[in-house]
This record gives structure tokens, sequence and C-alpha cells, in this order.
């Protein structure tokens, strides 16, 4: 799927990436980073956070370990006259030589941290790239969401127009091991055919990879045998107001401080 970044990106295009942004800066003011100068996004895809950041002057890098996502996220900066700096790498074992205020790892990118281990090596990596009392803040799927009962937060289905084309996006979770705290995420994005033709099934994108089903006791503890951060916030939402227990929180937000 990431190998079709603009299909992927359409799907996904439903999020307020400027509102975020800001949410992204008070919860760095609230944990005692009040004017961040750099960012660091893990898996950073399309990268729209840090050109959102990078328009406001800040210094952006962004690892992301595909290499048509860093070349889509590129061409998006070229066409939007912003310097974000892109680096293919995986984010347990990068490396960068300047260090920033903040690491922002979104979107439940970390889930792809399929076991403790790699959970760790991320996490001490994330640290090395932070300035001492540097912030890494870490986005969700809230909890409730792997419990089947009761309001889901997020939707299974939906669909997703820019410009001339719009794209059909079908997300479930399989084969969930409670064990191993794991499942399968199943996703299918299909163009829709203009005048309601089925799109060619070469246009159509299925993927199924790993994820792991973050919660917050598991991250406590891998937070703290990383030896590298300690836990100073948890929210309901990229917004220091909502709380993780809000009935209205539809992710789970944690703010790590470098120790
Ligand atoms: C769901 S996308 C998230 C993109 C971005 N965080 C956002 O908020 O739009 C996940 C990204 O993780 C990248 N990825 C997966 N495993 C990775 C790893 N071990 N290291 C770095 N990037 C990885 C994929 O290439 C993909 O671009």
């Amino acid at each position: 799927m990431y190998r079709k970044p603009r299909l992927y990106d359409i799907a996904f295009g439903f999020r307020d990436i400027a509102a975020e942004c800001r949410g992204l800066l008070q919860l760095a003011r609230r944990h005692g980073v009040p004017a961040p100068k750099s960012a660091i996004e893990l898996a950073c895809g399309p990268a729209h956070h840090l050109r959102e950041l990078a328009r406001r002057g800040m210094r952006c890098t962004g690892i992301d370990i595909n290499a048509e996502m860093l070349a889509y996220a590129a061409a998006l900066c070229r066409r939007n006259h912003v310097r974000v700096e892109l680096r293919r790498g995986d984010m347990r074992t990068f490396h960068l030589t300047r260090r920033a205020d903040l690491v922002l790892c979104l979107f439940d990118s970390f889930a792809q941290c399929a076991t403790e281990r790699d959970a760790i090596e991320t996490l001490r990596a994330s640290a090395r790239a932070l300035k001492r009392g540097g912030l890494l803040i870490v986005e969700f799927t809230h909890p409730a969401d792997y419990f089947g009962r009761g309001r889901s937060r997020t939707s299974e289905r939906w669909t997703q127009r820019d410009g001339d084309t719009s794209v059909r996006t079908r997300f479930s979770i399989t084969r969930c091991d409670p064990v191993a705290e794991t499942f399968i995420a199943s996703m299918t994005i299909e163009p829709v055919g203009r005048n309601g033709k089925r799109p060619h099934r070469n246009e159509r994108l299925e993927m199924r990879w790993l994820q792991h089903m973050w919660m917050r006791g598991g991250f406590q503890y891998v937070a703290l045998a990383s030896g590298a951060f300690e836990i100073v916030g948890w929210y309901g939402d990229i917004d220091p107001v909502m709380a993780l227990t809000d009935p209205q929180a539809w992710r789970m937000i944690a703010v790590l401080r470098k120790r």
C-alpha cells in the first residue's frame, strides 16, 4: 500500500493537519518545550505534519523505511516550496547527527513495533536523536477500539475524495492474538470508477501487516525498560484538554520526556 502513496494519502486525507500541529505545539509547551525549533517524525509517510511545522519555521526531518513514500513526500515538499529533510531509515535503528527538540510518531505508526524489543529499540533511537529534556509524542489507536463491545472510535469503511479522485477504503482487524497482543491489519483501498464503473483490479490496493496492540500498561513497561524516558502525560487526542478517559477521546497520546 505504501508503494502507492497517492491512493494511501487520499484515503487518509481526513485529518486536520494544521489543528493537529497546533495541538502538538500546545502539548510541547505544557511539558516544558515552549518554543521547539526542530522536529523529527518517525515513519513520516507523506510528512504532512513536518511540512506544516517547517512552514512555522522549524527545522524538520522525516524518517521512513519506504523509498516510494519518501519520494512522494519529497514531491509534496517541492510543490509547497517547503524544506524538510527526508531520510530513508528504520525507526528502530536510525541515527541523526543533529539532535532535535521533538520526536513525533503519529497515526499509530508505533504499532509497527510488533514486539517489546522493537519498541525499546525505537525508544532508544528516539532518545539519541533528542536534546536533553526533549519530548517524544506518540499517537496510538485508543485501547477501547480493541475491545469489540460498545462504540468503536474509528470507522472501518469510508470514502474520501481529493479533486477528481475518490477512493473507498475498508479496514479490519483480523487474526487477533491475545497472547502476543498482535493482530493482522487488513486494508483495501480502491479508486471509485467514474460513472459507477468498477475500477480495474490492478488499481485496487490490498495490504495486510502485523501490528501490536499497544495498551497503556505495555507502553509504560517499554518506556521504563528503555531507561531513556519518563512518561509525563497521557491524552485522548492531540489536544491537551482531552483526557484519555474522556468519553470523546478517540486516540491515545503519550508524551515522554528524555531523561
Ligand atoms: C500509517 S503510515 C503513517 C504516516 C505518518 N506517520 C502520518 O501520520 O501520516 C506508516 C508509515 O510507516 C512506515 N514504516 C513502517 N515500518 C517502519 C519502520 N520500521 N521504520 C520507519 N518507517 C516505517 C511506512 O513506510 C509508512 O510510510
